[in-house]
């Protein structure tokens, strides 16, 4: 177990940093950590979120935290016991590799790498039995009303999955400047791991997707497409239906259905822009005791109110980031495996990719398999994604 306070510190500062950031602060100021140092290539970024600190606990903590522009010379100075990796997507793999180096235990934002192939890279330069210090961020790992859902499911009471429909649209299209790894492996990789972890992780066997470019929206990511669909069939014939949009200027949408042979679940049924999120579960098939359809148990999570320095993503989630980060803490405090470690990072941005690429072909059917055989590691997936052309 680590003793005394965590030196915690972010690289990469830009709109999900900051929330990071914010959630450390609390945390520094409850004296659980240390909020050590910031980091951030973009000095316009480092100096918002210095001031940024300033404003949430005075200017002794903005002053006293050290700053970087290199995450190279972070790791090597900083003396930290973890840190948050939110740069660009681009910038993930060498962000993540210099604090690995270092044994710096990692929390990287989704999605993991640019590529699946990155990922295996990675694996390669820290060795595999090193690559345990590494966290992806899927914070609907810990979302409340997502986490009722996969309890209910664990506990068998919608029977045998059959299909599920995840849904992810946004209300604004992503700010000047953001870089996307596209559309799927961007966005609608919150759904590729929602979906995922119903299936134990178990890549699914095709893959295949749509996207479109609905009118009156400016591209600003330059993504050629503000609306995807993607569909993943498992080898027991289950399949999953993923929805992003980057249209729906009413309010951020965010929900999940889960149909089973003995009932179902739905989570977070649009509310507007702001309300609470609601998670049901639903009995009764029309043989047994419980009548057709019967609303079984209903639970209610409420949003978290923004304030103006906020990204419009914010309220849906506030909790989800702060609890995620308190996770990642307990595990690195008790120096115990993260819950969503590397094979979920390399398998969701494989799965992500391979959906853009599907999209990007007419809705090519792709199936996961390598030389006739499942894909089992992430060199083997790396080698697969090269094959097929993705890389
Ligand atoms: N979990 C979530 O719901 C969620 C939401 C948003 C973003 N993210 C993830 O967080 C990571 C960062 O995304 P973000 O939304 O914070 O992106 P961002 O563009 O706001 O910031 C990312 C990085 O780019 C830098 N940057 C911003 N504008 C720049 C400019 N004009 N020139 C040079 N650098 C610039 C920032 O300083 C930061 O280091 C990504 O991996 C993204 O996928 C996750």
């Amino acid at each position: 177990m680590l003793q005394g306070k965590p030196r915690v510190g972010v690289f990469g500062v830009g709109r999900m940093g900051r929330i990071h950031v914010e959630n450390l602060v609390r945390l520094h100021l409850e004296n659980r950590i240390e909020l050590a140092g910031l980091g951030d290539r973009y000095a316009p970024a480092l100096d918002s979120t210095t001031a940024l600190v300033k404003l949430l606990a005075g200017s002794e903590l903005s002053q006293h935290l050290q700053k970087f522009s290199c995450p190279q010379t972070m790791a090597e100075e900083n003396r930290l016991d973890a840190v948050v990796v939110a740069s660009r997507i681009a910038d993930h793999f060498q962000d993540v590799l210099a604090f690995a180096r270092h044994k710096v235990p990692v929390l990287v934002e989704k999605p993991i790498m640019a590529t699946v192939g990155q990922a295996a890279e990675l694996v390669d330069a820290l060795g595999h039995e090193n690559t345990g210090g590494i966290q992806v961020g899927f914070q609907r790992h810990h979302d409340p009303a997502a986490r009722a859902a996969s309890e209910w499911y664990r506990q068998g009471l919608i029977g045998e999955l059959q299909h599920s429909h995840h849904v992810i649209q946004d209300k604004n299209p992503p700010p000047a400047g953001y870089l996307s790894g596209g559309i799927t492996a961007d966005m609608a990789v919150h759904l590729v791991f929602e979906s995922m972890s119903f299936h134990g992780f178990e890549l699914p066997r095709w893959v295949q997707a749509l996207r479109f470019c609905a009118p009156h929206y400016e591209d600003r990511a330059q993504e050629g497409a503000n609306i995807v669909h993607v569909f993943l069939t498992w080898d027991d014939g289950s399949m999953a239906h993923l929805w992003g949009s980057r249209l729906n200027a009413t309010g951020y949408d965010n929900g999940f259905k889960l149909i089973g042979t003995a009932g179902r679940i739905d989570v977070g049924e649009f509310v507007g822009d702001f309300g609470s999120i609601q998670a049901k579960l639903w009995q009764g098939t029309g043989s047994g005791p419980v009548a057709r359809g019967t609303l079984v148990e209903s639970l209610e999570f409420p949003m978290t109110k923004p304030a103006s320095h906020h990204p419009d993503f914010y309220a849906r989630y506030a909790v989800a980031f702060a609890d995620e980060l308190i996770a990642f803490l307990h595990q690195v405090q008790q120096r115990e495996p993260f819950e969503l470690g590397i094979d979920v990072g390399w398998k969701t941005i494989l799965v992500a990719n391979l959906a853009d690429m599907s999209a990007l072909n007419q809705g090519q059917r792709i199936e996961l398999r390598l030389d006739g055989a499942p894909i089992s590691s992430v060199q083997h997936a790396a080698e697969f994604a090269r094959k097929i052309g993705l890389e």
